[in-house]
């Protein structure tokens, strides 16, 4: 692959050239390699074809990439979503030698030659070699079906048995089943009618948190969570991702609350899913597909660069119930150091000030900003008590803001409408968060990494997340932080480093 284009983002993750939608099978092997899979259409920039692209990492923002993992297991029959799992005791029987033993569970879609879609059934290919090459097994499917909506199989162990969840997609369902040996599922219940419905359910998720007592507090005890990803019909137009905290008892999943909540602010944040057996053995780590389906096989980096979509940056979850909402999802990015230069700049003022930083000679073109505000509570702050933080072309004049209003409702705003694109596509969007933290608590954080063609945006050590894409005819090279209406005693802390290439 070529990663050099003005818009291929340089850490996260991109396929070597053509199209990639869902992240897939993502696992975590005994010599702590990360795993990722990924729907992929080797012949084309937009979707179809779909095999599993694959790719490794030591650290999650490194990548190497693999040779293609799973191919159509016969004509006209794609491989869909799915997950993988690591065997270690061989409860499926594919391993009578090793431990290390993966076996991936997919859909394979089959479609007719008139182009109309067939039954959606699951199966099992085996991996012998830790995740490198596959076998399908001869059994298949192991869940048959006649629907074509039935679909995205993520499995997880419980216990004493594996849990799958699955999308009866048009029917608003996530199925969960169980099975002891990855071969024979049995149904054990339903999950259906949640929050937001949009035009079908993809991709659930079904995971473990840890509970902490408040925002990066400590951990006092551990829930489950199911996130759905629902496309079209998003509030922000297209496909978003919702999460359902609850508990979970081997079978049967109810939720904490009646309420819908949104994994990100922005949205191009798709069809995240969880590592299996990370190694602190949390799988609390999830990557999403850093795209919307309203746009993504139109994004103008397929013609001009013949690659389309990129991942999220790995977040790990919390969940704590200690906002001004209860229960909250928190998304921290994991850690960024393994690819941060020295930093470019680090400021620290009091009340307003500004700087601005030229990354013109940064060749990544990529940066990582934290900003720090301490000391502004419910006595000093006001209407116009804020901090902008963009991002600009000099020569073009192109530019994406985001910035706080400590006072208001909806205080942090990403507006990626001053970028003006390409021919193809032209975003207008401006997206903003409610306020769950609270404005009293005096201490404000947002983490920023903005690589090339994406942003990403971190408040409150993960509270509320934003993955935006914008593709700028000039590379942005300009950026700076200013705050206005603050009052002296309030502390604004900025670091900005440069962020190395992983592809370089
Ligand atoms: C979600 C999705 C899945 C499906 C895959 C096909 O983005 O539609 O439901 O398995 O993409 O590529």
């Amino acid at each position: 692959g070529n990663y050099t284009g003005g818009l291929r983002p340089q850490v996260h993750f991109s396929p070597p050239q053509h199209f990639m939608n869902d992240p897939n099978g993502m696992f975590v092997d005994a010599n702590n390699t990360w795993h990722l899979y990924y729907q992929y259409n080797p012949t084309g920039v937009v979707a179809g074809n779909q095999h599993w692209g694959h790719a490794t990492s030591q650290d999650l923002y490194h990548w190497e990439n693999q040779p293609i993992a799973l191919f159509p297991p016969e004509k006209n029959v794609f491989v869909f979503s799915g997950s993988a799992v690591v065997d270690v005791n061989n409860t499926s029987g594919f391993f009578p030698d090793q431990d290390n033993g993966v076996v991936a569970i997919t859909t394979l879609a089959r479609y007719y030659d008139d182009g109309s879609a067939g039954p959606q059934t699951q199966g099992l290919a085996y991996s012998l070699d830790g995740g490198y090459t596959f076998e399908y097994y001869d059994g298949n499917p192991v869940i048959d079906s006649s629907s074509s909506q039935f679909r995205d199989p993520k499995v997880i162990w419980y216990e004493d048995h594996w849990v799958m969840v699955i999308a009866f997609a048009q029917e608003f369902v996530v199925g969960i089943y169980t099975s002891p040996n990855l071969i024979n599922w049995t149904h054990a219940s339903n999950f259906s009618h949640h929050g937001l419905l949009g035009a079908q359910y993809e991709c659930p998720n079904m995971v473990k948190l840890p509970i902490r007592d408040s925002v990066g507090g400590a951990v006092v005890d551990e829930a489950y969570v199911i996130a759905v990803s629902v496309q079209p019909g998003a509030p922000l137009g297209g496909s978003i991702t919702q999460y359902f905290p609850g508990t979970f008892n081997g079978t049967h999943f109810e939720t904490f609350d009646s309420a819908t909540r949104l994994t990100d602010f922005a949205k191009d944040n798709y069809a995240a899913q969880y590592f299996y057996g990370t190694p602190d053995g949390s799988n609390a780590i999830n990557m999403g597909w850093a795209s919307n389906w309203q746009y993504a096989q139109t994004v103008p980096t397929g013609n001009l660069e013949g690659w389309r979509s990129a991942m999220t940056l790995p977040r790990e979850n919390y969940l704590t119930n200690a906002t001004r909402i209860g229960w909250i999802m928190a998304n921290e990015l994991v850690d960024i150091t393994p690819v941060l230069d020295t930093p470019l700049n680090t400021t620290t003022f009091e009340g307003n000030g500004s700087i601005a930083v030229d990354y013109s000679s940064v060749s990544s073109g990529t940066l990582y900003i934290e900003a720090n505000v301490t000391g502004l509570n419910a006595s000093t702050v006001t209407s116009a008590s804020t901090l902008n933080i963009s991002f600009t072309s000099p020569s073009s004049g192109e530019t994406i803001r985001s910035g706080y209003y400590f006072g208001g409702d909806q205080p942090y705003f990403i507006d990626r409408g001053l970028v003006r694109g390409f021919d193809n596509i032209f975003f207008t969007d401006k997206f903003s968060t409610a306020d769950v933290w609270n404005a009293t608590s005096g201490s404000w954080r947002v983490q920023a990494v903005i690589d090339r063609s994406i942003l990403e945006i971190f408040l409150e050590g993960g509270v509320h997340a934003a993955t935006t894409l914008f593709f700028p005819k000039e590379p942005l090279t300009i950026m700076s932080l200013a705050t206005a209406g603050l009052p002296a005693g309030v502390e604004v802390s900025v670091a900005v480093w440069s962020v190395q290439s992983a592809w370089a």
